[in-house]
């Protein structure tokens, strides 16, 4: 068993296949959530499913667990991650730890290998969140922290509801993992961060993933003319939008630990000539340490309060995102060190910059992460990119964590 090893020929062939859904020209892919290609990504993953002899399971939002049989009926150990990318993706976020978790049942097919209890392959449906919020939308339903009914009549960024793209392309089941127990949950990710890159470093031992905040502000003030209105009596949401991308910035750099972004920025009426009436902005908030996270929030709120009033405009905003920073199960972490320490790979500890499911998981069950090293340290891009090699290192580590867990 200390022999066996991941194809990583075929896991390659399988992420080259899957990349080619949703490929745009130059490199990388768009599979938003529940567009048409995210439904033929996830009918590519069932289709694998099936003819790895797994049995198929199809929930309510969509999310898809595929398990193998085993000595006896108990709670499984699951691998996976998801499918769905942001707009400018890259072949490798979620991909990765879902067709690694596939490459693991067949090696364990080929190796005609019984676990003692069942291990399976869940892929999740809308992680990234960035059509639909909140992310991790699938992994809240299995917790238990999203109730089904209530995120399907969520509207996303062009005024869909997930409801009407369930219901047109058919992403539901009829199963439900809510609160299922989960012996553990181990989750293969590129690190999406340079800092694996940097140390020369083959696999990240993930024992925490920081605390994520997506605040919206609606801003209004008035349209006015470019040219004839003084300044003292403009009413800009341009202005302080651009205000906020500073504070924004001057936060990461003033709180430890702090990262802040405006990632989307819409101005109406978004013509050259005219002052800017109305702005709708984010704000991606993240820190491992909850408190700091929560003066970060108080600091950028009264920040835009001051400025808004100084111009005259108006503030409303919606919390979109609120996830907690989580730990890992210290056993998990460790099995996935034994595994890494096992088969010779070079590793650090460290905490995720990203989000995850099984950052959603780890208040349910037992969780961890592997990471593998990212490319410059870039994702959510399209130039994203982990080698074969990497990426065959981080399953081989899925491979040896997983069993050693599922016994
Ligand atoms: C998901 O990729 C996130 O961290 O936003
Ligand atoms: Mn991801
Ligand atoms: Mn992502």
């Amino acid at each position: 068993m200390h022999t066996l090893r991941i194809d990583a020929g075929r896991l390659q062939g399988n992420l080259e296949e899957l990349s080619r859904i949703g490929r745009l020209e130059g490199g990388g892919v768009c599979r938003l959530a529940f567009t048409e290609e995210d439904k033929r990504a996830r009918d590519w993953v069932e289709a694998k499913m099936r003819a790895l002899g797994l049995a198929v399971r199809i929930d309510r939002i969509g999310n898809i667990l595929g398990l193998r049989k085993a000595r006896r009926e108990a709670p499984p150990v699951l691998c996976g991650s998801h499918t769905d990318t942001v707009a400018t993706g890259g072949c490798f976020d979620g991909s990765v730890g879902v067709l690694a978790g596939l490459e693991v049942m067949e090696t364990l097919n080929e190796a005609g290998i019984e676990t003692e209890v069942p291990v399976g392959v869940l892929s999740f449906v809308n992680e990234e969140g960035a059509r639909f919020q909140p992310d991790m939308m699938g992994s809240l339903v299995v917790r238990g922290s999203l109730d089904v009914d209530h995120a399907r009549q969520i509207a996303g960024v062009d005024g869909i509801t997930v409801g009407q793209e369930i219901d047109r392309l058919s992403f539901a089941g009829a199963a439900d993992f809510k609160r299922m127990p989960i012996r553990g949950y181990l989750e293969l990710h590129i690190e999406q961060g340079p800092l694996l890159e940097k140390n020369d470093i083959q696999i990240g031992i993930v024992e925490a993933v920081q605390g994520i905040r997506w605040i919206e502000y609606m801003l209004e003030g008035a349209a006015a003319h470019a040219g004839a209105t003084p300044i003292e009596l403009r009413q800009d949401a341009g202005f302080v939008a651009g205000c906020i991308v500073q504070l924004a910035r001057r936060l990461s750099i003033e709180i430890e630990g702090q990262r802040a972004t405006v990632g989307t920025l819409r101005l109406s009426p978004d013509l050259v000539n005219v002052v800017a009436e109305k702005a709708r902005l984010t704000v991606d908030l993240r820190n491992p340490d909850p408190g700091r996270l929560d003066e970060a929030e108080a600091r950028l709120n009264q920040g835009i309060e001051e400025i808004a009033a100084s111009e005259r405009v108006r503030v409303r905003r919606a919390t979109k995102v609120n996830v907690a920073p989580a730990a890992f199960d210290p056993v998990l972490v460790n099995a996935v060190d034994q595994a890494a320490r096992g088969l010779g790979y070079t590793s650090i500890r460290m905490t995720s910059g990203a989000g995850h499911d099984a950052q959603i998981l780890a208040a349910a069950c037992p969780a961890a992460m592997i990471f593998v090293p990212s490319r410059g340290g870039i994702s959510h891009n399209t130039r994203e990119y982990s080698s074969p090699e990497q990426i065959a290192a981080g399953a081989n580590v899925l491979l040896r964590s997983l069993l050693a867990i599922a016994g």
